[in-house]
């Protein structure tokens, strides 16, 4: 592997980029692995409380976690506030807090880092995908990977060379005069809110996003009958049913921290 030769316009990865779910069998070699963690931390942190766990062994990539089946490298990135107590007490101090603050700033530390590696994976080629399902497989995670207290992981990432067949357009986003607002907040209209369904429903259901991964989310029983096919399911209508349908794991979020070993008051 030459990286310099392969390193593609930065602009191009960041407008080309889309998640990848199916991968060709093209193994991944110790020398990308490593170019991929190397880019991986040199994104900026607040205080290195995270971690990285990755496996290309396709047994211990059995989880529960929603792993693509084709996926060649996973890589589950975790809250780690293990290592840095350690480094504390080494100072010759104590750490006795409420975790939140530790908490919000290690996922912005790991997810800096994820986003890293996955620019660098679409430089290098690859394609991947973000599972964020993994935290309510924490105790699966946990036994599979020898994963000691307070360390929990956050999101894993599949990675592979793109299989052709599943390279799909680049995903619609909001209008950025939607996102990004000049010196004041700008709260939306109804109409501005439908501008924005509007650009997303389209833009999903014109590369038939969930109707080609069977991806539509069952709606409740209590919510009534479910009358919207494939043909009008699309991103605002998946997105409200995954936010209002409650919370997605057996046990809510903050116990699953708790049971880690968090101090959550
Ligand atoms: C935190 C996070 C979690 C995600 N979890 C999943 C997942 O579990 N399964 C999946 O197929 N895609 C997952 N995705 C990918 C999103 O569905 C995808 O990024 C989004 O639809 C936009 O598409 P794009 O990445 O192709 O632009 C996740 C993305 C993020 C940022």
């Amino acid at each position: 592997m030459n990286v310099q030769n392969s390193t593609r316009d930065i602009f191009k990865i960041i407008h080309n980029r889309r998640s990848i779910r199916k991968f060709t069998n093209k193994p991944i070699s110790d020398e990308i692995l490593e170019t991929l963690l190397k880019a991986g931390v040199r994104a900026p942190f607040a205080a290195q409380l995270y971690s990285i766990i990755y496996t290309r062994n396709p047994e211990k990539m059995k989880i529960k976690c929603g792993v693509y089946s084709t996926t060649k490298l996973l890589m589950i990135f975790f809250v780690d506030a293990r290592k840095i107590e350690k480094i504390i007490t080494q100072r010759g101090y104590i750490y006795d807090y409420d975790d939140i603050n530790l908490i919000w700033l290690a996922i912005q530390d790991a997810t800096l880092v994820a986003e890293n590696i996955i620019l660098t994976a679409e430089a290098l080629g690859l394609g991947s995908v973000l599972l964020g399902v993994v935290p309510n497989q924490w105790k699966e995670i946990k036994e599979r990977f020898n994963v000691p207290p307070r360390v929990f992981p956050i999101v894993g990432l599949c990675i592979g060379y793109p299989e052709p067949s599943a390279l799909m357009d680049v995903r619609p986003r909001y209008p950025l005069k939607y996102i990004a607002f000049k010196d004041q907040y700008k709260d939306l209209t109804e109409k501005e809110v439908q501008e924005c369904m509007k650009v997303m429903d389209e833009g999903y259901l014109e590369q038939g996003y969930y109707i080609k991964q069977s991806a539509k989310i069952p709606l409740k029983k209590e919510l009534g009958e479910d009358k919207i096919d494939y043909d009008k399911y699309s991103w605002s209508e998946h997105i409200s049913r995954k936010l209002i349908q409650g919370r997605w794991g057996e046990k809510p979020f903050i116990s699953l921290l708790r049971d880690c070993g968090f101090k959550l008051g």
